[in-house]
């Protein structure tokens, strides 16, 4: 029987999030969990004015490309949102929304779009996990709940990691706390499976490339893109541990100097002690305050690889101001992207600077949830 709160509804499309967008009397509404075509009855959970959000109560007619997920824990597990889409549709709907964003907030942006890269795995490819122990429970925490799903395997982690959850869990288990142990396990440079405690003085190990069979790709193509060996000088901004920087010293060996900056103090400890080339120099800093003091030129070349919430409008302009050779800018959320592109490109033209949004690529980094990695080449015409 159908309740009054409930409604049929057609997926149109997915929203940047993962959710599925239908549209009912004029209000946009998301749905978590749903495939495009799906026909559905929902209940909505939340309602603003323009719009609302709704939980699948029912699916009446599967969208073509929906299937049951591989992982047996994915209906529940907050791990994983789009494990009950084939991975063709996850392909599709990624290169979709990089795209329409993109346009979104730079309508007059025109560039080459190329296919997205394929992820040469699509299960077992993380190799950095943040597991919950609690109460005896090992696993993950439920979607949207801090209720841990227990798990004896997750298909996305290399069976590295896997093979060793129950040593994990006992370990835990042996510590005999009643609070909530978040863990982190991940493989090492030399191929070693290290796990520990994540606490508020202690935030494990940092970024790092979790895929690291597409992170390959990534490097080859920010290499090829930033193209021959005609920089005075390279900047690497948000480094990490040194992932572009190295290959950038290595491919870029004219230029003058090699400039990583990254705020994590353990990223620059563990790039800082890799670096043997002496041209290059690795800042402990936040970008923004980096580049009140950067020299960048008109013969460098800029990568920059920000978190998820993206550059600043301060970053972007100051970029737009230096005017460098060239910009390769990976990112790992598109609405950022897009955001950090419009500020750049607004700031170049009033500025007088001829710069063009050369080449765009999604990047299949995270397969079986909607996040997306994006590289872009900016260069002056
Ligand atoms: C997406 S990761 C990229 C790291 C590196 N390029 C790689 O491929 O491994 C972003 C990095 O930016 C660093 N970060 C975050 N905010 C920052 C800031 N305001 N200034 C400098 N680095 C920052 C993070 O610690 C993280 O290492």
């Amino acid at each position: 029987m159908i309740s009054s709160s409930q409604i049929k509804i057609k997926i149109e499309k997915l929203a940047i999030g993962g959710a599925g967008i239908a549209r009912h009397d004029g209000l946009v509404i998301f749905v978590p969990q749903a495939a495009p075509e799906d026909e559905l009855l929902v209940e909505l959970t939340t309602k603003k004015k323009n719009f609302a959000e709704a939980r699948i109560v029912e699916i009446l007619k599967p969208g073509p490309a929906r299937r049951n997920p591989p992982c047996r824990y994915a209906h529940e597990c907050g791990g994983c949102n789009w494990q009950h889409l084939t991975e063709e549709e996850q392909r599709r709907q990624k290169e979709l929304l990089v795209l329409e964003t993109i346009k979104k907030f730079n309508p007059n942006l025109n560039f080459e779009y190329l296919p997205l890269q394929q992820s040469p795995r699509v299960l077992r490819y993380r190799n950095r996990i943040q597991p919950k122990f609690k109460d005896g429970k090992f696993g993950f925490f439920a979607r949207n709940s801090h209720e841990i799903v227990e798990i004896d395997d997750c298909l996305i982690t290399e069976e590295a990691l896997t093979n060793k959850f129950p040593e994990v869990k006992a370990w835990a288990e042996a510590k005999k706390s009643k609070d909530l142990q978040r863990l982190e396990m991940y493989i090492s440079d030399t191929e070693e499976v290290r796990y520990g405690l994540i606490t508020d003085e202690d935030d494990g190990i940092g970024f790092s490339q979790v895929n690291r069979f597409q992170n390959e790709d990534l490097l080859k193509t920010a290499l090829d893109w930033a193209g021959e060996d005609i920089y005075s000088q390279v900047f690497d901004l948000y480094a990490g541990s040194g992932n572009f920087t190295f290959p950038l010293a290595q491919k870029y060996k004219t230029a003058s100097s090699i400039t990583a900056v990254e705020l994590n103090p353990k990223l620059v400890e563990r790039g800082r002690a890799q670096s043997k080339d002496k041209r290059l120099h690795y800042f402990l800093s936040d970008v923004e305050s980096y580049m009140k003091r950067a020299s960048i030129s008109k013969q460098d070349l800029v990568v920059l690889d920000p978190p998820r919430a993206g550059a600043s409008e301060y970053i972007m302009r100051a970029l737009a101001a230096s005017q460098p050779k060239k910009i390769i800018y990976i990112s790992c959320h598109p609405v950022s992207l897009a955001r950090d592109l419009k500020w750049f490109f607004e700031y170049a033209e009033k500025m007088g600077r001829k710069y063009h949004l050369a080449k765009v690529q999604a990047f299949e980094m995270f397969p079986q949830t909607d996040h997306v990695e994006t590289i872009a080449e900016l260069r002056v015409d």
